[in-house]
């Protein structure tokens, strides 16, 4: 036998597919769980995408000195689909990554699939592996497409090819918490973007950056950072990975888009959701003073939906909302939001796509 063989079976054993059996949807998290497919679209050289296909779920290979390997030329998007109580899927603003993904790809010198390729690729891969979308009201099917420089780079430059691929787990609640409070810190040192640099589009390099603040902090005991902007050292930007909204009566405050922050459809949503229910959303700088006026604290993006958040330490104070209970506004907003996600309300904004 070759020497190389333990590794290649390592590489089967890797690459194989859980079964659907072996899934109990009531505690599967937001973990990974290989489906039956992934969608696969190689850019063609005149700058194109075309041909995209679905192949089995597998390892993928590409040069060492692939530039998203190298210098971290690549995005990523996230979505989800929903299964109705009919049995019917639900796709909630797929043409909103599909944007999102376009102007990522501007900022990163990479070309990127049409809004039409970007949707019908989703489409393709759900329905592809649709046994895998949790039964209803238990879960979603998440969706990460990914668009990365595959081409070989040496000298710091776009790479020469790209590849947009798509995958898709089962997944449950995001935060261990599931709808439960969660605990900030509030980080005074280091940041997450700064103005003129990538915060504003979801490259991949921006979640890494937050890796060192996050894990520290989970030693601690909390559930997430919240980072304040670079210049002042006193504007709330985000949460490593999740928009921040702050309620004092009937005032919802979050801190406005300009390029620090990254533009989620959840964010997005949830404005217009508490406008039509007659709340007075507030796109601004929202002082970390404000956080110890706050009746109230949430966090919004596709994978936490809304999250409540029970108490936020800064600089040793720690300040708790609605007795570190959910806030009667989350989940009001909770409420709405995963209802229409899951065509249990009318959705007068078409919103979903079924
Ligand atoms: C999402 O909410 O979909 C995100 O992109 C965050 C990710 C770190 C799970």
């Amino acid at each position: 036998a070759s020497p190389l063989r333990p590794y290649a079976l390592l590489l089967d054993a890797q690459s194989a597919t859980t079964d659907i059996a072996d899934l109990d949807w009531d505690s599967i998290g937001f973990g990974i769980h290989p489906t039956d497919y992934m969608y696969v679209m190689k850019c063609n050289k005149d700058g194109s995408f075309s041909k995209g296909e679905l192949q089995r779920w597998g390892n993928i290979e590409m040069s060492p000195s692939a530039g998203v390997l190298n210098y971290g030329q690549g995005l990523f998007e996230g979505l989800k689909a929903y299964r109705k109580q009919d049995g019917n899927i639900l796709l909630f603003r797929p043409e909103e990554n599909a944007m999102r993904m376009k102007i990522g790809a501007e900022r990163m010198c990479m070309p990127s699939p049409t809004m039409e390729q970007f949707v019908e690729a989703v489409k393709a891969t759900v329905i592809a592996n649709k046994r895998w979308i949790p039964p209803s009201g238990r879960g979603s099917l998440y969706i990460r497409p990914l668009l990365m420089g595959t081409g070989a780079v040496l000298g710091l430059a776009p790479a020469p090819e790209y590849t947009f691929l798509i995958y898709v787990s089962p997944v449950g609640n995001y935060f261990r918490e599931g709808l439960a409070p969660i605990n900030l810190i509030v980080e005074d040192k280091l940041h997450r973007a700064t103005p003129g640099g990538t915060g504003g589009v979801k490259t991949i390099g921006n979640y890494a950056a937050v890796l060192w603040a996050q894990s520290a902090a989970k030693k601690k005991g909390y559930s997430d950072v919240l980072y304040l902007d670079c210049v002042h050292n006193k504007y709330l930007e985000e949460v490593s990975s999740s928009n921040i909204f702050v309620v004092k009566g009937n005032v919802i405050s979050t801190p406005a888009i300009g390029g620090t922050i990254l533009p989620g459809v959840t964010r997005k949503s949830i404005i217009d959701v508490a406008r039509s229910r007659g709340f007075q959303v507030e796109e601004r700088l929202v002082s970390v003073d404000e956080l110890f006026d706050a009746d109230e604290v949430f966090c919004t993006g596709t994978a936490v939906v809304v999250s409540p958040v029970g108490s936020i330490t800064y600089q040793g104070k720690r300040v708790t909302y609605r007795e570190g209970g959910v806030g009667v506004v989350s989940q009001q907003l909770y409420s709405v939001v995963t209802k229409l996600q899951m065509g249990l309300i009318e959705d007068t904004n078409n919103w979903t796509l079924e």
